[in-house]
């Protein structure tokens, strides 16, 4: 790249889009308090300050507009959304100019019709060009997920799964699948094993899945066999709280 290659600054230019677009997003609020703000007050507007914002206005969104078609010459945006933005954003752009030169030659009536004109159509541009960065309804998304928020967890995806998971699911899984019993999904402890179900709902007693755990450490049916991870005391007073509360799942 040279200082005489224009491109990479044009493409720079283009990128400061974003930034650029700022200024007259406040600049012309800032107008409209001095103007109707002192209308309101029954004084004279500070002439002097709007017409300097004016101007300053005018020149940040000319600059807002050629980045803007810079950038969208960049492409990746090529679809509705940017062609009405970037009619929105000419025309924008036009208004604050017009407002400037009006305010130049003291046509109150007249500039403050095309200031209004300028502040109502800079909402709409401004959220399309928020919907183009940001996504689609960005702004009202908190809402949408607040609906949308997960069911709380059971006890059993909380508590017994991970019990389950670290002592269990390495011999009763998919693919080991040791007495038939598969150990890592609510319907293979439902289905139980060779010898039938593993849970009986509200009967710690009569469940396998706890009483094999709770049979001697040497015991041939003791779970987990003899030298793997077992599970604590109160890990076992989990299983069995969870069996007699009924085995939700
Ligand atoms: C190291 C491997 C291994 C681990 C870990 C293990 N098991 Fe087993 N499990 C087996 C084998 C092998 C069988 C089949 C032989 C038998 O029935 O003893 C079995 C069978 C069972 C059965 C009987 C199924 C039926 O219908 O016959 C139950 C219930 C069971 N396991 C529960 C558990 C529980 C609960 C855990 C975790 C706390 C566990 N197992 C951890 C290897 C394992």
């Amino acid at each position: 790249m040279t200082l005489a290659d224009p491109s990479p600054w044009l493409a720079v230019l283009g990128r400061a889009h974003p930034v650029l677009l700022h200024a007259p997003l406040g600049i012309l609020p800032a107008i409209a308090l001095l103007e109707f703000g002192s209308a309101l007050l029954r004084r004279p507007p500070p002439r002097g300050s709007v017409l300097a914002l004016a101007w300053f206005g005018a020149a940040t969104a000319a600059a807002a507009v050629a980045s803007g078609l810079v950038l969208a010459g960049e492409g990746g945006h090529a679809n509705e959304l940017l062609g009405n933005h970037k009619i929105l954003g000419i025309v924008l752009g036009g208004l604050c100019v017009l407002t400037a030169v009006l305010a130049f030659f003291e046509q109150r009536l007249p500039m403050r019709l095309s200031l209004l004109a300028a502040l109502g159509v800079m909402i709409p541009t401004g959220h399309l060009g928020g919907t183009m960065t940001h996504g689609k309804d960005f702004l009202f998304a908190p809402f949408r997920e607040l609906d949308e928020a997960p069911p709380p967890t059971t006890v059993f995806a909380r508590t017994i799964q991970p019990i389950l998971e670290r002592t269990c699911t390495k011999c009763h899984n998919p693919e080991k699948l040791k007495g038939e019993l598969l150990l890592t999904t609510p319907d293979g402890i439902r289905k139980g094993g060779e010898n039938g179900p593993v849970v009986v709902a509200g009967k710690p007693e009569d469940s396998p899945l706890l009483v094999r755990c709770l049979l001697p450490a040497d015991h041939d049916d003791h779970m987990p066999p003899e030298g793997k991870a077992q599970p604590t005391e109160a890990e076992l007073a989990a299983l069995r709280a969870w069996i007699a509360a009924g085995a939700a799942f």
